[in-house]
C-alpha cells in the first residue's frame, strides 16, 4: 500500500521541489489539495483542442466543449450516487452552493417562527448563510450539541429537531475535528419532523465514497478544489423536486427559456441555476480529478487514511 501511495506522489508535479532544503511535504489538503498532472493536462488539452462556449454554438468546438461539460455532470452524479445528472448543479464551490440553498430554498420555504438547526461545529459557510436567512425571515437558528468527541449528540438532537424545524444543515466531516457525523440518523430525524437536511460535504466527498441516497440527504454540497480539481468549481446536488421548486438566483444568458420585453421564462434545473458563461475549464478539471480518484479507488483512500 505504501509503495502504491509513493507512486501517486510522482503524479503531483508541485511536490517535485525543495522547500527549506527539504523535499516538499504538503499537509494542507483540508484547505485545498494539490493537482495531479492528469488534471493539469486535461485543462491544457481542453484549451489547446476544444475551447468554446457551451450550450450556445453548433460548430465542432462548441459541440465538443458541451459534450465534455455534460459528460462531467454524469460523472459527478455517478461519483456521489445521485439518481440523475439533472440534479447536479455547477457552482463556484461549497460556499456558493450552501448560500444558494439558503437564499433560494430558504427564502421561499422558511417563515417567521420556523426553526433552522445547525451544529456547533460548522464551517462559517454552513453557519453565516443560515444566520442571514434566520434574520431575513424572522426564523430561529438553533444549535445541535456535540458529544465530548465532537460528534453531533444524537440523543440531544432528538429534542432540538422538532416539528418547527424546516432545515437541518450539518457537515458530513468536520474541517476542525475530522469527525464524521451520523448523517443518516440526522436525516431520519429531520424527515420525521417534516424538515429537509442539507449536508456540507466539503470535507466528506474528498475522503470517503459518497452516496447521497444512502445518506438520506436532500441537498449535498462540495468543492472541487479539495478533491484534486481546480479552484472555482463546486457542486450542489439536490433532489429533483426541491431543485425544481427553487427559483434561480442569477439571471442572464443560458438559463433562460424564452424572453420577451416584459417577462421571461427559465429552463429547468440544473441549467436554470447556471446563468452566464460557466467555469468550463473547472468542469473539465473536475472530470479528470474524479477519473483519477476512481482509478485510485475511494475505498482505498479511506482505508489508507484509517
Ligand atoms: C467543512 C467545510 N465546509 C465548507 C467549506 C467551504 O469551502 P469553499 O471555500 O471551497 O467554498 C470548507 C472549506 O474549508 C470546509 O472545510
Amino acid at each position: 500500500m505504501v509503495k502504491e501511495m509513493n507512486n501517486y506522489r510522482a503524479d503531483f508535479p508541485i511536490l517535485n521541489q525543495r522547500v527549506n532544503d527539504e523535499a516538499l511535504v504538503y499537509l494542507d489538503n483540508a484547505a485545498t489539495s494539490q493537482k495531479p498532472k492528469q488534471v493539469i493536462e486535461a485543462i491544457v488539452n481542453y484549451y489547446q483542442r476544444d475551447n468554446a462556449n457551451v450550450h450556445r454554438g453548433v460548430h465542432t468546438l462548441a459541440e465538443r466543449a458541451t459534450a465534455q461539460f455534460e459528460a462531467v455532470r454524469q460523472k459527478v452524479a455517478t461519483f456521489i450516487n445521485a439518481p440523475s445528472s439533472q440534479e447536479i448543479v455547477y457552482t463556484k464551490g461549497t460556499t456558493e452552493a450552501l448560500n444558494w440553498v439558503a437564499r433560494s430554498y430558504g427564502d421561499q420555504f422558511v417563515k417567521a417562527g420556523d426553526e433552522i438547526v445547525i451544529s456547533y461545529a460548522e464551517h462559517h459557510s454552513n453557519l453565516v448563510p443560515w444566520q442571514q436567512l434566520a434574520q431575513r425571515v424572522g426564523a430561529k437558528l438553533k444549535y445541535l450539541e456535540l458529544t465530548t468527541d465532537g460528534e453531533v449528540d444524537l440523543e440531544k438532537a432528538a429534542a432540538t429537531i422538532t416539528t418547527k424545524t424546516k432545515i437541518v444543515a450539518v457537515n458530513q466531516a468536520s474541517n476542525v475535528l475530522g469527525i464524521v457525523n451520523p448523517i443518516k440518523q440526522l436525516a431520519q430525524l429531520a424527515h420525521k419532523n417534516g424538515a429537509i437536511i442539507v449536508v456540507d460535504g466539503a470535507q466528506g466527498a474528498p475522503h470517503m465514497p459518497t452516496d447521497v441516497q444512502a445518506l438520506g440527504a436532500d441537498f449535498y454540497a462540495f468543492s472541487g478544489h479539495k478533491l484534486l480539481a481546480p479552484t472555482g468549481i463546486g457542486i450542489l446536488w439536490g433532489k429533483g423536486e426541491l431543485l425544481e421548486a427553487m427559483s434561480p438566483l442569477e439571471f442572464g444568458g443560458e438559463m433562460i427559456d424564452w424572453v420577451e420585453l416584459d417577462k421571461s421564462s427559465f429552463k429547468k434545473a440544473p441549467l436554470k441555476f447556471e446563468g452566464g458563461t460557466q467555469n468550463i475549464e473547472g468542469v473539465v478539471g473536475l472530470g479528470a480529478a474524479i477519473d483519477y480518484l476512481n482509478k485510485v479507488g475511494m475505498d482505498k483512500i479511506v482505508a489508507k487514511e484509517h
